[in-house]
């Protein structure tokens, strides 16, 4: 089989080394870290299967380009990621669906937002989530227990200031508590099995300290989350939401990502996305011992069978950022010791925003996330010291990475 992989980052080089277990693999544009990388566009690539990575492509109807042509597509069309496209979308969807999450409203007047926030709990267990209604690469949301830092964010997001249009309309949600879990769901349209349950860390320092970001690191599996809790989040959430989705005429076929938050009160809904993770992808597919290629096929025709199956092995991914990520990005500085890493086994460098430098076979840093370094070994412990190892051996002016990665699992 042959697939072609669309994206440029880290989960599509995983994707793309998981992948070639058992098929041909392109990746475009890819990068030039990752091997099969190519310029030409994915409607001119003769393929078996599309697997499709960023949101941007997918909210932008390739998809639906790629199945009119014809073409086994594993990602939703235009309207199915409008889920994650529009998150006024997604929480109507949800309310629908019966899906718990938090409570919310939408606004794209600055006044009637304020005013909603006066019906929030405030103090250390209440607060404030704002969140642009568009596409913001995972820095739209701030999380807060500060008053007047929500108002002057309501004022710039719809302001145009902070995110552009994509702020232009906002979702205003009460405050959930608790440890966080990503779930991935493969979906047919119909059916949905689960990937490896993983958890992320979106503040850009060490103890969530600072902004969020797209994600600076992920572990694989997560204690808490047994099977219990995986086949709840498919009976209580992914099962539901397809159901309401086939209502609204929308054939889902692809990733539904559930993010997700264990509060007291029960696991509720975060965010859904509409694609893989991006680091989850870089921890739960190296686990994988069935074949990939043959699920993303069968969910792409409509005709979901086979159930993954893992190692028990763990996997610890920890992102290397540009300077400045994620409020600028500065490019173009030398990374240096990728040659220092062949004797860690165990230890695999998945490349995301990086270009060729003027020497030959050199990378530069070109985006905000530049590399992942991911440890795999039997217990979360190891593959944590084995990342870390590696992390230690890269350098660049500038790199910052979080130290606490799966130091303390949930
Ligand atoms: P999102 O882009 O919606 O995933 O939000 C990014 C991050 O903001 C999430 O991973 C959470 O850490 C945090 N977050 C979003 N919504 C809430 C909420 N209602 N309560 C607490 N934290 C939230
Ligand atoms: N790691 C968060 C995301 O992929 O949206």
């Amino acid at each position: 089989m042959k697939v072609c992989v669309v994206g440029s980052g880290g989960r599509e080089h995983a994707l793309a080394v998981v992948l070639a277990r058992t098929a041909d693999v392109v990746v475009t544009p890819g990068n030039p870290g990752i091997p099969g990388s190519v310029d030409t566009p994915p409607e001119d690539i003769d393929a078996d299967l599309y697997v499709i990575g960023p949101e941007q492509p997918l909210v932008d109807g390739l998809a639906d380009r790629l199945r009119d042509a014809g073409k086994l597509v594993f990602g939703p069309g235009a309207d199915g990621a409008e889920l994650e496209g529009s998150k006024a979308f997604m929480k109507e969807v949800v309310a629908a669906a019966g899906v718990p999450t938090a409570r919310y409203a939408a606004f794209d007047d600055p006044d009637e937002a304020i005013a909603f926030l006066d019906t929030l709990p405030d103090g250390p267990e209440g607060g404030y989530v704002i969140k642009t209604d568009g596409l913001a690469a995972g820095k739209g949301v701030l999380v807060t227990t500060d008053r007047a830092e929500a108002e002057a964010d309501i004022r710039e997001k719809l302001a145009g200031e902070s995110f552009g249009d994509a702020g232009r309309r906002v979702v205003i949600e009460e405050r959930m508590i608790g440890p966080e879990l990503t779930v991935l769901a493969v979906c047919d349209g119909q059916r949905a099995v689960a990937l490896a349950p993983s958890q992320d860390y979106k503040r850009v320092g060490d103890g969530d300290a600072g902004p969020n970001t797209g994600g600076m690191g992920c572990y694989s599996p997560v204690p808490a989350a047994d099977a219990a809790v995986v086949q709840a989040v498919l009976d209580d959430f992914v099962t539901p939401t397809l159901a309401e989705l086939r209502r609204r005429g929308i054939d889902y076929r692809g990733v539904l990502y559930a993010g997700l938050m264990l509060t007291a009160e029960g696991p509720k809904l975060v965010e859904y996305n509409v694609r893989f993770g991006d680091p989850e992808t870089q921890v739960i597919l190296p686990r994988l011992t069935s074949d990939l290629a043959q699920l993303l096929a069968e969910a792409a025709a409509g005709e979901l069978r086979s159930e993954p199956t893992y190692t028990d092995d763990a996997c610890v991914a920890v992102a290397c950022a540009a300077e400045g990520y994620p409020t600028s990005t500065r490019t173009g500085d030398v990374i240096e010791g990728l040659d220092r890493l062949d004797d860690l086994d165990g230890v695999e460098v998945l490349f995301a925003g990086v270009a060729a430098g003027d020497e030959p076979g050199t990378l530069v840093t070109a985006g905000g996330r530049v590399l992942y370094v991911c440890g795999t070994a039997p217990d979360i412990e190891g593959a944590r010291a084995l990342a870390y190892q590696g992390v230690a051996r890269i350098s660049w002016p500038g790199m910052h990475h979080r130290s606490d990665i799966a130091a303390n699992p949930t």
